[in-house]
């Protein structure tokens, strides 16, 4: 079959979010950048609270299951006592990549010393790329920015 298009989830991490107390403004960032440098076929998003379970059930599902092309989360990385994101992730990965965490925090560090608490992993589920981001749209942009020069060559080699 031709390929038409990536398949994209984003996973906002966010108990207020989930709550319906917050409107959630990262998510559909994710969705807007990544979709304005790769052909997307599919943009879904979720809105969870900062559960391991649900999330490690969650990017299971979406990457094996669903089989979604990348799964980007926002949120929860940091060193709050709900900050669950980054441990979830290890938990489901199978390769980690750690060139992607490092783009991610040289970005972030040249905008903020605040970039050094954020503990965001990256890495590969099945045919799936996986890559955790901080919380808020600014941190989402700069933490995005390098590395949509390389996604679509990521994704063809995990292919
Ligand atoms: N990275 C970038 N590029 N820009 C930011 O503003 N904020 C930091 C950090 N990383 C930030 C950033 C802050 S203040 C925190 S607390 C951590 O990300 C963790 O954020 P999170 O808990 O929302 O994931």
């Amino acid at each position: 079959l031709e390929r038409t298009g990536y398949a994209l989830a984003w996973v906002t991490l966010s108990d207020k979010g989930a709550a319906g107390k917050r409107t959630d403004e990262s998510g559909p960032l994710i969705g807007r950048m990544v979709g304005e440098t790769l052909d997307l076929s599919l943009v879904q998003g979720f809105i969870i609270p900062d559960e391991p379970l649900r999330l490690k059930g969650l990017l299971a599902d979406l990457s094996l299951v669903q089989r979604f092309d990348l799964v980007m989360t926002t949120g929860g990385t940091g060193v709050g006592p709900r900050d669950i994101t980054p441990e979830s992730t290890l938990a489901v990965i199978e390769k980690r990549l750690p060139g992607y965490e490092r783009a991610m925090t040289a970005a972030s560090l040249r905008k903020t010393p605040h970039g050094a608490i954020s503990r965001a992993v990256a890495g590969t589920l099945g045919e799936t790329l996986i890559v955790n981001m901080p919380g808020s749209p600014k941190a989402v942009a700069e933490c995005l920015e390098p590395l949509l020069p390389t996604l679509r060559h990521t994704l063809e080699k995990l292919q």
